[in-house]
């Protein structure tokens, strides 16, 4: 299923296959696995509506295909290869047969707690196995998980939970990240007091011996309800096109939405794309440093790499700690083979100095990933000499939550690797530019608008409980195209390099933030009477945030910014946290009240000499003080 391309121009060949026999190119790679029911049906499309339905009526479990398949011809092999947050606590390993019995056991707990297929399941947990543990649980048995990064804050937990209509929250007493110590638990219990009415259990994972309040109605501790359960369970029989997940991320509109991914096309396009994007060979350490709060630790931490029989690495922790050297001492200590970070960690590690990769063995590494953000010229440069040692080629991955895995990125010693450049679609995805009309740009050397004309397997199918957003975010932009978002430029050889979004998402520390999010959680505040908020450049994070801010006759000083921020923490979480403040009398508006975003994003970009033709706007006089004003 995979391995079959061996040069750039046998990748033109297989795309071309791809592109002109698109079914049979899926059912080849869709055979390779193991179906409970095999399908007869490859794909069945209709983007208008939207529908994508594949192999529908196939029946498989995915957890059948991540761990039984492997535990007979590799059961001792590990599968997850956990490294703690302490550098002096031990790594674990986890064998297939171990994680296999170890998911069955969870399973078997959850059912004891009334979880059925079709429940929602909310996981907000560390990096520990648990968590690997309980999203394969939930599979095993037909539920739904919805993994929320643990830094969220209670109110965007609670959205989350109301949002899915969970019966079940499974978190931990604590977590450890770096030197801190953050009372997750603490959390929940708030979140359980703002809403959060579908919830009948609290699943609690013990991870340090602190007490914490307990609650006998709906608390429930792990170790009482999985460890003594039966090491076997079976696999609930699933369609596959059941729902497999939801994730929340966040658009340019309104609240996060949940965005739903089906058994089947997810599983067959998450192992495809992590064998051949990351060559993966039997034996080698694998290790992304992503959170399984995001869809890059869904795809490329967990499902991926177990698909594919790989060793996964976990890691509970964060780059600086103990030092800035952690990332590079893990990779010496279990020989890491495939690594894939993002270009925000790149820059804050580079920002550390070239001695602290100096100091390790990093030749083991063969592949380098990166992912979540543009990557600019110099952290890629830095990444290739420092880290790769220019041996070990970049594959700079372009996708979303809403792609379910990679659809663009260099195929490591296949196809060539450019500096920014995202480079080649992956064979069977149909990647166009079009311009803001959807006329398609089929030249080279363009830029345009990102779309995908043909449905791929780990595609979106909708939003959870609202699909009328779905398709009129994704579907409805350009006539029977998924539009991305985003905007992107095909040099002479058709090489694509994404270079942001067009629309009012920012992106920060590779994390996904609407502006309209933040805005809102900013007008919480009772002395805010409008704000706006924009994304502006930002030497280590890519983008910071910044928000523009009219206030009801506050004194402008620092004291109310801090609680402005402290409104954003507690509505949001930390990742949403403005970089700069700026009050403004006025904001730039159109005649039909819109605020001009185009115009803060060039004040806060520093560019504020440049703004056109401003004279059509409602208010254009507040336009020079907010100029005068701006923290640049
Ligand atoms: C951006 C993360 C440039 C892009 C997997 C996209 C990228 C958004 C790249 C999705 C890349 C992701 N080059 N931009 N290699 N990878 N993006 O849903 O704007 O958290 O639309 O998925 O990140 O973010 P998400």
């Amino acid at each position: 299923m995979t391995y079959k391309i061996n040069s750039l121009e046998e990748y033109h060949q297989v795309y071309k296959q791809s592109v002109e026999k698109p079914e049979e190119f899926w059912k080849e790679q869709a055979e390779t696995f193991e179906w409970i029911q095999p399908f007869s049906k490859v794909l069945n499309w209709d983007f208008e509506k939207p529908e994508v339905k594949w192999f529908e009526d196939g029946v498989l479990n995915i957890t059948q295909n991540c761990l039984d398949r492997h535990v007979l011809t590799q059961g001792d092999q590990t599968a997850i290869l956990w490294e703690p947050n302490d550098p002096n606590q031990k790594a674990q390993h986890y064998s297939y047969t171990q994680l296999l019995e170890a998911v069955c056991q969870c399973a078997n707990g959850l059912k004891d707690r009334g979880i059925k297929k079709g429940d929602r399941v909310i996981l907000y947990m560390p990096m520990v196995p648990a968590l690997a543990v309980a999203v394969l649980a939930c599979a095993r048995i037909g539920a739904i998980h919805s993994v929320v990064f643990a830094g969220f804050s209670a109110q965007a937990l609670c959205d989350r939970v109301d949002d899915a209509q969970a019966s079940m929250i499974i978190c931990s007493d604590v977590n450890h990240r770096g030197a801190k110590v953050i009372a997750v638990k603490e959390v929940v219990d708030r979140a359980m007091d703002l809403g959060c009415n579908s919830v009948e259990t609290v699943l609690v994972y013990k991870n340090s011996t602190q007490e914490v309040n307990w609650s006998d109605d709906v608390d429930v501790w792990w170790h009482d309800i999985v460890e003594g359960q039966s090491k076997t369970c079976t696999a609930e029989p699933m369609n596959a096109e059941d729902m497999l997940f939801i994730l929340y991320t966040s658009g340019s509109t309104g609240k996060p939405k949940g965005v739903v991914h089906t058994c089947g096309g997810y599983m067959v396009y998450t192992c495809y794309s992590f064998k051949n994007v990351f060559q993966y060979r039997p034996g080698d350490v694998y290790w992304c440093t992503a959170d399984i709060g995001w869809i890059t630790g869904h795809s490329y931490i967990l499902y991926g790499p177990l698909l594919a029989g790989a060793t996964t690495m976990m890691f509970e922790g964060v780059p600086s700690f103990p030092d800035a050297g952690r990332f590079w001492a893990i990779c010496e200590k279990h020989k890491v083979n495939q690594f894939y970070t993002a270009p925000t960690a790149i820059r804050a590690l580079m920002a550390n100095g070239d001695a602290w990769p100096a100091k390790y063995d990093l030749s083991n590494l063969k592949v380098l990933g990166s992912v979540g953000e543009p990557i600019n010229a110099e952290a890629w440069h830095w990444y290739d000499k420092h880290v790769g040692k220019g041996q070990a080629p970049i594959v700079d991955t372009w996708w979303q939550t809403e792609t379910g895995g990679i659809l663009i990125s260099p195929l490591p010693g296949i196809t060539d690797t450019k500096p920014t450049f995202a480079s080649y679609p992956m064979p069977g995805v149909q990647a166009v530019l079009v311009d803001s009309d959807g006329n398609e740009l089929t030249e080279n050397n363009v830029e345009g608008l990102l779309c995908i004309k043909y449905p791929w397997p780990s595609m979106i199918r909708t939003t959870y409980g609202d699909h009328e957003r779905c398709r009129n975010v994704y579907f409805s932009v350009f006539k029977g195209k998924y539009f991305t978002g985003d905007g992107a430029r095909r040099d002479e050889d058709g090489r694509i390099r994404v270079i942001g979004r067009v629309d009012d998402v920012i992106n920060v520390s590779g994390h996904r933030m609407g502006t309209a999010e933040v805005e809102n959680a900013i007008n919480e505040h009772p002395n805010v009477i409008e704000s706006a908020v924009v994304g502006y450049p930002h030497a280590i994070k890519g983008q910071g945030i910044y928000a523009y801010i009219i206030s009801a006759g506050m004194s402008l000083n620092e004291a109310f910014k801090k609680e402005i921020i402290s409104t954003v923490v507690r509505e949001i979480g930390p990742i949403a946290k403005p970089d700069k403040i700026q009050f403004v009398e006025g904001l730039p508006k159109t005649r039909s009240g819109k605020i001009m975003r185009r115009i803060l994003r060039k004040i806060a970009a520093g560019d504020g000499e440049n703004l056109g033709d401003i004279s059509t706007l409602l208010n254009p006089e507040v336009v020079q003080s907010v100029k005068e004003g701006a923290l640049v």
